[in-house]
């Protein structure tokens, strides 16, 4: 959507014009989580509620969201070889690319981006998991980002052995990368790190639980129950979030 469409005027559900609403500096909401643990699926869900609450709000994946992420997607999931370094690498250019194109300029028009993995993802898998150097991939990370750092993260927690069997049931294992901004790019052919053994995993999980010790934006949530809990859990931080900036308390009754 470009700057020009999002200040465009709305209509509301009474056919009244209603100007959707920003918050200063814009608010960057980020969704965590290893694989199968529900997290696209979230974001989405959080996405269309601030939309029906009136809220200009875009809704991104990494890598993905860009022509160069929707290709470090696809490499990525079918290069067997490559180093973490290499990779980390990759990741950050996609996301370099997608900070330039999408997420700093909605930020600074006052929108709320909800962002399907971010800088937290490199560290979990290419830092905890593969053994890159969690340094490196901080320092990779400011580069890419300009030290943007979320004002919420959620992570979703769940156990590989539960989230994995998920995954596999999945008959549309990759349905979220029909999401945001992208093309379908993975296939049967590309579950790279959905295969790797149970041990990534768990380090992903730990290295996610770690990292969330650290910083009062993460707002953890146990990925195994219903997901109306699950979203209502997330509305809840979101709405705070909002209040605090002088979003009315009234628009979230609708
Ligand atoms: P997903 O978003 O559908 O889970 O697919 C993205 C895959 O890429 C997932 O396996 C996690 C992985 N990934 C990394 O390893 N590092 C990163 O920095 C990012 C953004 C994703």
């Amino acid at each position: 959507m470009t700057a020009q469409s999002q200040e465009e005027m709305d209509f509301g559900a009474e056919g009244e014009r209603m100007q959707k609403r920003t918050v200063g500096g814009g608010l960057l909401i980020t969704f965590e989580g290893g694989e199968g643990v529900g997290k696209s699926t979230q974001a989405e869900r959080l996405f269309n509620k601030l939309q029906t609450f009136g809220i200009d709000a875009i809704h991104a994946q990494e890598p993905g969201s860009s022509d160069l992420g929707n290709n470090v997607r696809r490499w990525i999931k079918r290069a067997n070889s490559s180093s973490p370094l290499a990779e980390t690498l990759l990741f950050e250019a996609a996301r370099a690319q997608l900070m330039f194109e999408t997420i700093r300029p909605a930020l600074d028009a006052g929108k709320v981006v909800v962002l399907d993995r971010y800088t937290d993802s490199t560290l979990a898998y290419q830092g905890y998991a593969r053994g890159g150097d969690l340094q490196t991939i901080g320092q990779l990370n400011n580069i890419a980002t300009a030290g943007l750092t979320p004002h919420l993260t959620v992570l979703l927690d769940l156990d590989p052995k539960v989230s994995l069997a998920r995954v596999s049931n999945k008959p549309d294992l990759f349905g979220g990368d029909t999401g945001p901004g992208n093309t379908r790019v993975d296939d049967e052919s590309q579950r790279r790190f959905e295969e790797q053994p149970l041990k990534f995993h768990q380090n992903i999980r730990n290295g996610y639980l770690e990292l969330s010790k650290r910083d009062p934006r993460w707002c953890v949530i146990k990925a195994d129950q219903a997901g109306h809990r699950i979203a209502d859990a997330i509305l809840k931080r979101v709405r705070r979030l909002l209040i605090e900036r002088e979003i009315p308390e009234s628009i979230f009754k609708s």
